[in-house]
């Protein structure tokens, strides 16, 4: 019988290599850029996936004090990514922050079976065991009871249309005490705005902002954003919107910050509430109730 194989030691950067890439970190897995093909075999920065390492980093700047947070109170942390597609940045997240840490869990969730067999075998390859993949859609990993009951941090970088909210749904079903969302378009508000159209046109002027098809597309994904905002702030949580530079090649560029306060705060998320049912109210959306008002 083969003896099984050896995990490939994640090597720090030859100190040349550091100096001609400054893009490289210390102690950074060498091993882990190739496989991802951010370097290629010769040590050369790959200028397709360059400015994707750049995205990842800008993101780690937010996440990393999270987890840092998290594992300073408890001595361990876990983190679910949802619609992880290749993983990018669950392993880079690994290999800078937890990996160094001794401690700390990744679980990427993701719909597409061959990139899960791709992140788990490459997981196994670079013994970053404490990486775990699951195949199946956000939904799914609701109510699934192979991950923790808690999980403390949720990402979701551009899952598609309503996987960012399935992805709230989890994170509120699992205590997640901070989530960091870049949400993709989506097309379901759209679609209600669209079909109730001439009747809002008769009711207010303010449906001239969703008239025009376009309009309607790009209003559709603003109001679903600020839904969810409403939404989390009725849970309880402190939000912040922003930017996420960097992502110049996309339009999709918002990031959601999302934390968990202490305390029950009542009044705030009962005001939260209200405003989330006035606003679906405003803008034809009761249809969405069941989405974001629970
Ligand atoms: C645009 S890619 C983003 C991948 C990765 N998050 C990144 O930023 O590089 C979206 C990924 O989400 C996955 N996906 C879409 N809907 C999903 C769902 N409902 N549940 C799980 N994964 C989903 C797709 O298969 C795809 O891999």
């Amino acid at each position: 019988m083969s003896a099984a194989p050896r995990p490939k030691t994640p090597r720090a950067p030859a100190p040349g290599l550091q100096q001609q890439l400054p893009e490289l970190r210390e102690g950074q897995s060498i091993a882990l850029l190739q496989e991802l093909h951010i370097l290629t075999r010769e040590g050369k920065l790959n200028q397709d996936t360059r400015r994707k390492l750049k995205q990842v980093y800008h993101l780690v700047q937010f996440i990393e004090p999270l987890l840092a947070e998290v594992l300073g109170e408890q001595g361990d942390v876990a983190l679910a990514d949802h619609g992880a597609g290749k993983s990018y940045l669950g392993f880079i997240l690994y290999d800078l922050v937890l990996r160094p840490r001794g401690a700390g869990r990744v679980f990427g969730v993701e719909a597409r079976n061959e990139l899960v067999e791709k992140s788990r075998a490459l997981a196994q390859r670079l013994g970053f065991e404490r990486m775990q993949f699951l195949a199946g859609t956000v939904q799914q990993a609701v109510g699934d009871a192979t991950l923790p009951a808690r999980i403390d941090v949720v990402t979701a970088l551009h899952a598609c249309d309503t996987a960012t909210d399935d992805a709230i749904d989890f994170a509120l079903a699992r205590d997640a005490r901070h989530l960091v969302l870049v949400p993709c378009c989506q097309a379901e508000a759209a679609g209600v705005m669209r079909q109730h159209k001439a009747l809002a046109l008769k009711r207010t002027p303010l449906a001239e902002l969703w008239r025009h098809p376009l309009h309607t597309r790009e209003f559709g994904s603003q109001i679903t954003n600020v839904l969810r905002c409403l939404r989390l702030e009725a849970h309880g949580y402190d939000v912040t919107v922003t930017e996420l530079v960097g992502w110049e090649h996309s339009m999709k560029n918002e990031l959601i910050l999302a934390r968990r306060m202490a305390g029950d705060r009542h009044g705030q998320r009962e005001k939260a509430r209200q405003r989330l049912l006035q606003v679906l109210d405003a803008f034809g959306l009761q249809d969405l109730q069941t989405r974001f008002a629970v």
